[in-house]
């Protein structure tokens, strides 16, 4: 190939892939629109809206119930050998290092496997992460609702080596949401625990 094909090459990939940037990132989307001068609202990210739910002491809760208070919010399931435990473990260290301040998160792991995670199967593993970590979960249409709100993809597949035979293939991603239940940022389970950190101080 010519080398002006192969720049024209590069050039189209970067621009497209800053395009995909934009359409999928939101808080990239926000931060261009706020930083073109745009009306904030216009780059207000589409992420995260109503949901009904049980806690893990099997009670009916709402987005409603956690208004007033930052969110970190995370899609995973109990089941999960590895994604999952790394993601509420960073999301932990997050909340340790931020001290005081913590208390005024809510974080929540919502189940994408409402099958197996039950009220008190929820019960038995949020307290192994974090003493305030609240595990929510519901039918597969309330699941499957509170998914679509916060954009996340997840799929049951069958898997040989699970003893009930699939596990969830799932988005790893740890949303903070602001007290009225609006979006601010995403971090994933691989996101450094320092850039967690340094972004709730910003907003707290
Ligand atoms: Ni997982």
């Amino acid at each position: 190939m010519r080398k002006s094909r192969v720049i024209i090459i590069s050039v189209l990939g970067v621009l497209l892939g800053g395009l995909m940037a934009v359409l999928v990132l939101p808080d990239v989307r926000g931060r261009l629109m706020r930083g073109a001068g745009e009306v904030v609202s216009v780059g207000k990210a589409q992420v995260g809206g109503p949901f009904a739910l049980t806690d893990h002491t099997g009670k009916r809760v709402t987005d409603k119930d956690f208004r007033g208070r930052f969110m970190l919010v995370y899609f995973g399931f109990t089941y999960c050998p590895d994604v999952c435990p790394t993601g509420l473990q960073v999301m932990t260290a997050a909340l340790d290092q931020i001290g005081a301040k913590a208390e005024r998160i809510t974080s929540i792991l919502i189940s994408l496997d409402p099958e197996r995670d039950t009220p008190a199967q929820l019960a038995e593993y949020v307290k192994a992460f974090h003493p305030r970590l609240v595990g929510l979960t519901g039918s597969l249409d309330e699941i499957a609702a509170a998914a679509r709100a916060y954009r996340v993809y997840y799929k049951k597949v069958k898997d040989e080596k699970s003893t009930v035979g699939y596990t969830v293939d799932h988005t790893s991603i740890l949303y903070l949401m602001d007290p009225k239940g609006e979006f601010v940022a995403h971090f994933t389970h691989a996101t450094a625990v320092d850039a967690i950190v340094s972004r709730l101080q910003r907003v707290l």
